[in-house]
């Protein structure tokens, strides 16, 4: 059950404020639970004592900081039905999906207490000269500040975890903006949190309005920005970041590529998947989907019949695989492209209907390559198949993206395969399954209007400390 009311966190503690925002349940429309809002007093004086944390955060030994990793380990464990739940509301997120991802952020802050321990430095050999003889360099890594996050709604637990557990693993002191739709994840990992001994000032987690939000971006107290969202907005932020280092985890609009001979059986399940879980919306979700043409007909067939079957509704009932969009809104907006797309000669397969924020999974083919459905990042649940012939000129279809996140190859020729990471312009390149897949401890981030930098925990670190050098001069000799 959700709490009716949540407090903001600001410095650590729990602060319920006259103002509120309210959490709707994404699929009855009803509410669901007050949260408090905070107003941008609130967050220059969070970012103050962020400031005041930074040497206190820095001292604390990888032991310390593990311990509190741990911690959350414990508790998420603790209360996972409950974070299940909340997501399955105020994300609206089918409850096997919200399953899913509690299961990642409890391994996210696990990979995070492994790595705590683990930032080591490196002895440099300085003798590279005459004039060099008798100097060596040691390098060790530093925590950098004060850190502004900003996380997106569709994964409002584990997004946000993937900025929250590298900063407590570096040493660094935080400031999170959860989205405003999906606070809720957020502040149970605050709550979690606040039962530590953090030391105050460590963690404020402010759910705000965009008038008070800009701070997060403009404001020169914080040594690094790290948001994900959508490209229009993080280009944006990044361009009025001023001097902080800035990542970026922004869209994409991921293509799979289904080469002959593949297992079709498995393919389709994988893609029906990729395309489809939590109604799309996921920034690696498929696409678009590019069939050999020996097999495009039957894979066509397949994929259209798995999407009819699809169940759709309450995301709380087990079972439901299509819950809602976020909104109405996102869901017209989708519709429209859709209808776009037809008008401009598309043909739609399956899907295009829409009940309020409910999209129904779409298929389409020979849809003109202008078209936003293809141009664009969907977030939704419509995906775009076409038949290839030639399997390099298949990789330039790929590549002609403003994207590059991530892309799915299905092949069984490893020079295939060796030739898709050598020549697509993307983040990663996943061989033998969708583009959606992701596991926390890897690299994960994207080129082009992708994004800046990668997450995933052991890079998230390396952006949020950064190497100080000593140099030591032998006496004598
Ligand atoms: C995203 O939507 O950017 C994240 C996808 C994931 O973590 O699986």
């Amino acid at each position: 059950m959700l709490q009716k009311a949540y407090p903001y966190y600001l410095a650590n503690e729990a602060v319920f404020a006259n103002k509120d925002l309210v959490v709707t349940d994404k699929y009855s429309g009803e509410v669901a639970a007050h949260v408090a809002i905070a107003d941008a007093k609130i967050i220059d004086s969070a970012i103050d004592w962020a400031l005041l944390a930074e040497k206190p955060m820095a001292k604390l030994p990888p032991y310390r900081r593990q311990d509190v990793l741990n911690h959350c380990v414990k508790r998420f464990h603790e209360r996972f039905e409950e974070l299940a739940e909340s997501l399955c509301i105020e994300a609206g997120k089918p409850i096997h999906d919200s399953r899913g991802e509690v299961t990642r952020l409890i391994d996210t802050f696990r990979v995070a207490a492994e790595e705590s321990v683990r930032i080591n430095g490196e002895i440099i050999n300085l003798e590279i000269s005459k004039n060099t003889r008798g100097y060596r360099g040691y390098v060790k890594r530093v925590p950098v500040g004060a850190c502004s996050f900003i996380s997106p709604f569709n994964f409002p637990l584990n997004l946000a975890a993937h900025k929250v557990a590298p900063a407590i693993a570096s040493g660094c002191p935080f400031v999170l903006k959860p989205a405003s739709r999906t606070p809720i994840g957020a502040l149970i990992i605050a709550e979690v949190l606040a039962e530590t001994d953090l030391p105050k000032g460590a963690f404020s987690v402010l759910p705000c309005h965009r008038e008070g939000a800009d701070l997060f971006t403009v404001d020169d107290r914080f040594k690094l920005l790290s948001f994900t969202g959508s490209p229009a907005v993080g280009w944006d932020l990044k361009a009025r970041a001023g001097r902080k280092k800035v990542v970026l985890e922004l869209g994409g609009n991921a293509a799979c590529v289904i080469d002959e001979n593949t297992d079709l059986d498995d393919a389709v399940q994988r893609l029906i998947f990729g395309a489809f879980y939590q109604s799309g919306q996921s920034c690696i979700g498929v696409q678009r989907i590019y069939g050999h043409k020996s097999l495009y007909e039957e894979l066509k067939q397949r994929l259209v019949e798995r999407t009819r079957k699809l169940k759709k509704g309450d995301p709380k009932e087990e079972g439901t695989f299509i819950g809602p969009m976020i909104s109405e809104g996102e869901a017209k907006r989708l519709q429209g492209w859709v209808n776009e797309a037809i008008k401009d000669g598309a043909t739609l397969l399956c899907g295009g209907g829409r009940d309020g924020a409910m999209l129904d999974p779409t298929l389409l083919e020979n849809v003109p390559h202008e078209c936003s459905v293809v141009q664009q990042e969907a977030f939704g649940p419509v995906a775009v198949l076409e038949p290839f012939d030639d399997y390099d000129e298949v990789l330039e279809r790929v590549n002609n993206s403003a994207f590059g996140l991530q892309a799915g190859i299905f092949t069984k020729d490893l020079y295939r395969a060796q030739k898709a990471w050598d020549t697509l312009e993307v983040g990663g390149v996943v061989i033998g399954d969708v583009p959606s897949w992701r596991v926390d401890n890897m690299p994960y981030g994207g080129v082009k209007d992708s994004g800046l930098g990668r997450e995933g925990v052991r890079w998230a670190i390396a952006d949020m400390t950064e190497e100080r050098l000593m140099v030591v001069r032998e006496i004598g000799d």
